[in-house]
């Protein structure tokens, strides 16, 4: 458990220079530049989690019947870092995570990090990495917390072994447009989860089996998928990898919800609270694709818009299909998701009272 186990802390002998990190910060993108150090803890069957390390960050060596590699044992987490105007810097609701991670271990037969295991391995690597949590505007340290079945055997089973690792990476925004309008993809060939299976656990399959609906909507010049409900075909679950929120013209809120298919987003979590705070009406209740292009074409529906942590708040402009096609408003951000995206960001950046007490300093 947290309290028994220690880190051992190797520091990386040769890390990126002062000057070689802060040109890598000037212009970071989505996943594509490292830090200097990663966090490693093994499970095995007879001994529990143990070795927890803090370590230079380094290739994984696998078998090639490594168990992950073959039937997918696999999940993983997504949370960010961010820098506060007091020089200091604090983590987004870590202990959700944690919880969200238990969850899906347990769908995928996989063991239960303890949640506070896999807070402290989170604080402990940001602590290492402080250096690397961008200062620009929208920037952040994304930090990626996963889980893989080690053990070397091809029989369908659970591995008796396990690899924990966190690594980050410092990031702008997901979207190559920055944080302006997106334009969706229906997918009506493929659909993402269905009952029973494991459409809200965060398992890297999950995401495997969204890429050819992705890549086929942009063939069609969008930039992200819409998959509806395996059952129906017509009920709208969530994107390639974030959820979905709808604003009609009485300042309500609505977004699908968790039935067990969708991911039980923390942003979307978030949202939710927020929006009520700030006195709006949220349903979670299911929305068909055909009302939403109705309520698009009447105007009823004003503004939509996806989230999550990688995709923050990020508006949809145009939603297109086979057998669809609408513009949301007038394609743009709208004043709803404007001050949604703002009063998370301002929280989340130590901008504004944090009066549900979602960050956790380090
Ligand atoms: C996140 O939002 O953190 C995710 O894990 C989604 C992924 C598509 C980047």
């Amino acid at each position: 458990t947290g309290g028994t186990l220690t880190f051992d802390i190797q520091k990386n002998p040769n890390p990126a220079t002062a000057s070689e990190r802060e040109a890598l910060l000037q212009n970071p993108g989505f996943g594509r530049i490292f830090t200097d150090h990663m966090v490693t803890i093994r499970y095995s069957q007879d001994r529990g989690w143990h070795s927890a390390k803090i370590e230079p960050r380094k290739a994984l060596a696998l078998d090639p019947a490594t168990v992950v590699l073959h039937y997918a044992q696999e999940i993983f987490e997504g949370m960010k870092a961010y820098h506060l105007p007091d020089g200091g810097a604090a983590l987004f609701r870590p202990s959700a995570n944690a919880r969200r991670f238990q969850n899906s271990a347990e769908r995928l037969a996989m063991p239960r990090l303890p949640e506070e295991l896999f807070v402290e391995s989170v604080r402990e690597l940001v602590k290492i990495e402080r250096e690397w949590i961008p200062t620009a505007e929208g920037a952040s340290l994304y930090l990626r917390p996963f889980l893989i079945g080690t053990e070397v055997a091809l029989g369908t089973k659970p591995s008796a072994e396990y690899i924990y690792c966190v690594i980050a990476s410092p990031v702008a925004s997901f979207f190559k447009g920055g944080g302006s309008a997106v334009t969706l993809w229906v997918s009506e060939n493929f659909t993402r989860a269905a009952p029973g299976g494991t459409g809200a656990a965060k398992c890297g399959g999950n995401y495997a089996a969204s890429l050819a609906a992705l890549a086929e909507g942009q063939r069609e010049g969008c930039d992200q998928v819409v998959f509806l409900d395996a059952v129906e075909k017509r009920w709208i679950e969530e994107l390639g990898g974030m959820n979905v929120f709808f604003v009609f013209d009485d300042g309500s809120l609505q977004t699908p919800p968790l039935t067990g298919t969708i991911l039980p987003g923390i942003t979307r979590d978030s949202l939710i609270k927020l929006g009520r705070d700030m006195g709006l009406t949220v349903r979670e209740e299911p929305y068909s694709i055909e009302q939403w292009q109705a309520d698009a074409e009447s105007g009823r529906l004003r503004e939509s818009f996806a989230c999550g942590t990688a995709a923050v708040v990020t508006p949809i402009g145009k939603v297109k299909g086979r057998k669809h096609s609408f513009t949301i408003g007038d394609g743009n951000a709208g004043a709803t998701t404007q001050r949604l995206k703002a009063a998370l960001t301002d929280i989340q950046f130590g901008r504004a009272p944090d009066k549900n007490e979602w960050l956790d300093r380090l």
